[in-house]
């Protein structure tokens, strides 16, 4: 054999090792589909699993677009399921305060459950006291969205739904798309985004409750969280901003460096009481467009670090007040009061009043985009 000749035979060897190493690499890649439930009236609801390479699975309905679980290592390895969530539709379907669901058409409030726009005033279900909260009496969480799979690089899922003029008292036939992708780098990426054929507001987010010691392992109180803003929109007692932006130094609200999340949890604060904990939005500090750091959260105990990265300007930062433990979640277990937070990257609640606030209108012919990304690791 020439040097030349077998020089080649290695490098061709190798190239075939190379690839059949790269293929297992990948054979844990990418998504399956089992059945999950049916609904009353007889459609049958699946639910999808996202897999990676680095032990991350995310599982994702086409009910609601909920994120039914997210399971990520811990610091030694350990996988565990860090959302709150049922083992099947049925426990989707009963009240719950909506365990990992797409949000729309307005996540957050509008206050007095109205809003102007053009002149016109809009009347929307009141379903928080005065307010609506979520979309309203049938939200986004409640419908049946059209699913793909999408098999490329990172396996996703795409969901659409069509949300007619008028539903739930909004104005204009909304498309809405959907776009979950599961990265190597830990990473659950939404993309959103939307048309409209008649002027019409829009605020859509992801209501996933997280506890990275694992759902239902008690309360959260002991993770850290930074949250990248100066300034955040103190409410009413019906938790509708007043449209003050309020400097958080020197107050419970300031998370610029990492604080317990229960360290002032109950303070002797107006804003602490009137949301019976953190129920507040935060005014994301923002360099340019495209995403960018919202926040971090630890949990000391099993190593995990959730950062929030996201195109939106606001931040809703709920720490599960109003969970009482009278919600038994997968495998039954109690999800008890502040067992979980959210970070709810939005536009400001009742911005359709607010005229300060940045606008979430949607007119013909443009179109919403936003992405917001819940990256995972763990620190020592
Ligand atoms: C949002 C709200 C909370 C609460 C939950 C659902 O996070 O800001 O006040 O309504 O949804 O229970």
């Amino acid at each position: 054999m020439t040097y030349l000749t077998y020089t080649s035979s290695v490098l061709l060897v190798l190239a075939i090792v190379g690839a059949a190493g790269g293929a297992a690499d990948k054979a844990n890649s990418g998504i399956s589909k089992k059945a999950f439930g049916t609904m009353p009236d007889g459609r049958t609801i699946d639910l999808y699993t996202l897999t990676n390479n680095r032990g991350m699975r995310v599982a994702i309905t086409n009910y609601g677009g909920i994120v039914v679980s997210i399971v990520v290592p811990d610091r030694n390895g350990k996988p565990g399921d860090v959302v709150l969530g049922f083992d099947n539709l049925e426990g989707y379907l009963a009240k719950e305060p909506y365990f990992g669901a797409l949000i729309g058409r307005y996540g957050n409030r509008i206050g007095n459950a109205r809003f102007k726009l053009d002149g016109v005033e809009y009347k929307l279900p009141a379903n928080d006291g005065p307010n609506s909260l979520h979309g309203g009496l049938k939200g986004f969480d409640k419908r049946v969205w059209t699913a793909r799979e999408i098999r490329g690089e990172h396996p996703g899922l795409e969901l659409t739904y069509l949300s007619k003029d008028g539903e739930e008292g909004y104005s204009g036939n909304l498309s809405a798309k959907v776009v979950y992708s599961l990265t190597e780098d830990n990473a659950l990426r939404i993309d959103y985004s939307a048309t409209t054929d008649k002027d019409t507001v829009l605020n859509l987010t992801n209501h996933s409750y997280f506890n990275l010691a694992g759902e239902g392992n008690g309360n959260i109180l002991k993770h850290e969280i930074m949250i990248n803003a100066d300034r955040f929109t103190p409410i009413d007692g019906t938790l509708i901003p007043t449209g003050e932006l309020r400097q958080i130094a020197g107050t419970p609200f300031d998370f610029r460096k990492p604080t317990a999340i229960g360290a002032r949890i109950d303070a002797d604060d107006e804003q602490i009481k009137f949301g019976k904990g953190y129920d507040h939005n935060f005014v994301l500090n923002r360099s340019g467009a495209g995403l960018s750091l919202a926040a971090r959260v630890t949990d000391p105990e099993s190593g995990r670090v959730l950062e929030v990265l996201t195109t939106q300007p606001g931040l809703q930062f709920y720490t599960g007040n109003f969970l009482d433990g009278s919600i038994h979640g997968k495998g039954g277990k109690a999800y008890g009061r502040r067992s979980a937070f959210c970070q709810e990257t939005q536009h400001f609640p009742d911005s359709p009043n607010k005229p300060s606030f940045p606008s979430t209108e949607l007119k013909p012919g443009q179109t919403y985009h936003q992405s917001t990304v819940f990256r995972f690791s763990t620190s020592k």
